[in-house]
């Protein structure tokens, strides 16, 4: 075949976002919305990059390489993170404008990375490719889009290098017709390890939340680098909403630290507090799952917990007034929302419990769209790291991504 479409979904951070940073635990799921990248082979050494969301169309030629850059020949097990300096030769031989974004860039960037260093590890140097990237989610809100797309470039390019073979396939109809597949857990996380080397050129030095969540997706639990998947949690549905206002991470989390630094013993129990709320929280989740979805009770306890959360953040100084009027509009209609991820902008999600009349939704819908928010109703835990075959009405699958 000479495609090969893969698709990784985005996440979101429940509960724990900034006490994470203090060795408290955090909650993150996949979500419902996916990026997509399809890789097709070309007869020639070129690579033709198309990602429309961040306006970029590029052409390189594949046989780029850069000494210092050193994952050793064949062991394609054991990839080794970009250096600063390989990361500046590498945007100098990208050959793109020198008013690129930092989007572009950096996608840029990591696609040569991954592409160089897999080459490499492979028995035969990698082809020219078309790649198209095409996401459903909002790029830079913090709900995992960078996350998403390295996940599918690990995935596509292993795939590719034939260093991972789906073998487990999964069909969505009765007949035979086979749709999508995933790989075995081992190649998942050769996946998983991949991703992280092209997460932290995009981000310096970032958790591993992200792209544990976007490779296997369902749900984690996090704590101090440890991962552990959680297999109790329910498919939710949630309400997104983008505030649209653009927030830096590494100021909100460093502006938390000041405070940190100076109320340690006013500060330090608010994380404790907000560590108190996760692990309530992952309890309700698998007493849920116990219930079959349906208990009043153990909803209205998630929809507080949201609440008790998001006071806390407040206190921390992460909410911004168009999350809290986002919190204001869900309250009118008896809904709870949370911000998500580091705050001072960004993103918000409201929980949607199952008995909620349908017309209170489309009205805090439409209520959000005409103050200027973005929305989408979604489910957490969306599937994780997978390949397409032929088109399902599961999958948005763009135009043009369809496997040949
Ligand atoms: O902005 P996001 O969604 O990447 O989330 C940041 C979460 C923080 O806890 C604030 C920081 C971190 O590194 O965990």
């Amino acid at each position: 075949m000479r495609r090969i479409t893969v698709s990784a979904p985005g996440k979101v951070i429940l509960h724990g976002e900034h006490a994470v940073v203090y060795g408290k635990k955090a909650l993150a799921a996949s979500l419902n919305l996916r990026t997509y990248m399809s890789v097709t082979k070309r007869g020639d050494n070129l690579i033709n990059l198309h990602f429309p969301d961040i306006e970029l169309k590029l052409s390189l030629p594949c046989g780029i390489d850069v000494s210092g850059n050193n994952t050793k020949n064949g062991d394609v097990t054991s990839p080794i993170p970009a250096s600063d300096d390989v990361i500046e030769t590498l945007k100098k031989l990208s050959g793109l404008d020198v008013d690129a974004s930092q989007s572009q860039t950096l996608a840029v960037v990591s696609f040569l990375y991954v592409y160089t260093e897999i080459s490499k590890a492979s028995k035969s140097p990698l082809p020219g490719i078309d790649v198209g990237v095409q996401s459903e989610l909002p790029i830079g809100a913090g709900l995992g889009s960078s996350a998403s797309y390295s996940v599918c470039l690990a995935a596509a390019l292993l795939q590719l290098g034939s260093h991972i073979n789906e073998s487990k396939f999964s069909s969505n109809t009765e007949t035979d017709t086979l749709y999508q597949s995933s790989w075995t857990h081992n190649e998942t996380e050769l996946i998983k390890k991949w991703s992280y080397i092209s997460e932290k050129i995009m981000h310096g030095n970032p958790s591993g939340v992200d792209n544990s969540v976007t490779t296997f997706g369902g749900a984690i639990e996090f704590r101090k680098g440890n991962i552990t998947n959680l297999s109790q949690m329910p498919e939710i549905k949630i309400l997104l909403v983008n505030t649209k206002v653009p927030r830096s991470t590494k100021t909100l989390v460093s502006n938390v630290r000041t405070k940190y630094d100076k109320y340690v013993d006013v500060i330090g129990p608010i994380m404790d507090a907000i560590d108190a709320v996760t692990t309530r929280s992952i309890d309700t989740y698998s007493n849920l799952l116990d219930n079959g979805h349906s208990s009043p009770s153990l909803y209205k306890d998630l929809g507080e917990l949201i609440d008790i959360n998001q006071g806390l953040l407040r206190t921390l100084g992460v909410s911004h007034s168009r999350l809290d009027r986002v919190c204001e509009v869900t309250a009118a209609l008896g809904l709870h929302a949370k911000l998500t991820g580091a705050g001072g902008g960004g993103c918000a999600f409201c929980l949607i419990t199952p008995g909620t009349p349908k017309a209170d939704v489309k009205e805090v819908m439409s209520q959000l769209r005409a103050e200027g928010f973005e929305c989408w109703k979604t489910n957490i835990c969306g599937q994780g790291v997978i390949r397409h075959w032929t088109h399902s009405e599961h999958y948005n699958i763009p135009p043009g991504f369809l496997p040949e």
